[in-house]
């Protein structure tokens, strides 16, 4: 028999990395006590939707990013021991399915701490322990990506990332006026939703950004971005970001730009996190005939006209 000269795929991501330090001032009083990261979806906290997506993508080992103030984060993921006791001795084996699947069978959640809110590229650091040298995802919660009939945004990703063994960015169309919320790139012509990225800058302003195609919450980076980090000074807002150390990456090996399949809802924003309620409301097995009731109504009530 002879062996077939077949190099080996690059490995597939295993670790995902969560950074939820943030204050979420956004929406105070809400997140006085509520972590933004835990704020409703219909039934599910904004954080479950990120760890879905993760787990899908083949993702066993989940690292979230927190501060002393998080708790409720890392008690969300713990096991509840007295609620799972009750739920089963109750026959309620629903909800106690729902309540397990938080955090299935045979993926760990791993919690470091972020001891000063010094940005994203700071808080990806704070993970390097955990990651050690392989190549992992960074999914920030507020972006919920939401690919209705297909795989999720990271499952999309990781299939580049294997294939082509490079790094990887999700990417979308913003209006130019946006660029200044937005790690905005430079790439070279897109073929099969892929572009090679020249140059990546940290939001913007609209006159002088590279382009309208902008950094969403997904990334998949190769391990030496810890290294580029670890010398990345403070940059936009007096942060040490995460967009900076890409840049210096570029000058090492190829990262991509993917624009993924799905729609994406900036639930860091008030109507972001109201549209992806109204959405997965209308999606809802069980609840999609009343929300859609529920929104004819109250546009009735207000006089407003929705168009039909
Ligand atoms: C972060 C990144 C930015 C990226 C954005 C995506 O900014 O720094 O490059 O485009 O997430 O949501 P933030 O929104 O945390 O200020």
């Amino acid at each position: 028999m002879t062996a077939s000269p077949v190099s080996s795929p690059a490995p597939r991501i295993r670790k995902a990395v969560f950074p939820v330090a943030g204050l979420g001032t956004r929406f105070l009083p809400a997140t006085k006590t509520v972590p933004k990261e835990m704020l409703p979806i219909v039934d599910r906290p904004l954080i479950q939707y990120a760890v879905d997506e993760a787990i899908a993508a083949g993702c066993d080992t989940l690292i979230f990013v927190t501060n002393r103030y998080k708790h409720a984060v890392a008690d969300y993921f713990d096991k509840a021991y007295e609620l799972e006791h009750r739920l089963e001795k109750d026959g309620k084996v629903e909800l106690l399915q729902r309540v397990r699947e938080v955090l299935p069978d045979g993926v760990r959640a791993v919690f470091v701490t972020q001891p000063e809110a010094r940005g994203l590229g700071h808080a990806v650091l704070c993970a390097k322990p955990v990651v050690g040298d392989e190549p992992f995802a960074v999914l920030l919660p507020d972006d919920l990506i939401w690919n209705r009939n297909g795989p999720g945004a990271l499952a999309q990703m990781a299939d580049v990332a294997q294939q082509r063994a490079c790094s990887v960015l999700a990417v979308q169309q913003v209006p130019r006026a946006q660029t200044g919320s937005y790690g905005i790139v430079a790439t070279d012509a897109f073929a099969e939703r892929c572009g090679r990225i020249t140059g990546i800058v940290e939001k913007p302003d609209p006159g002088v950004a590279p382009s309208t195609l902008a950094v969403v919450g997904r990334y998949i980076l190769d391990a030496c971005i810890f290294a580029l980090l670890e010398t990345t000074r403070p940059g936009k807002g007096g942060e040490i970001q995460l967009t900076d150390a890409i840049a210096a990456l570029l000058g090492e090996q190829v990262v991509n730009a993917y624009h993924f399949h799905g729609t994406r809802f900036d639930c860091g924003t008030h109507i972001g996190l109201i549209e992806a309620t109204i959405r997965f409301a209308l999606d809802h097995e069980a609840l999609s005939d009343q929300a859609r009731a529920a929104m004819t109504g109250a546009l009735a009530e207000l006089g407003i006209d929705d168009g039909d």
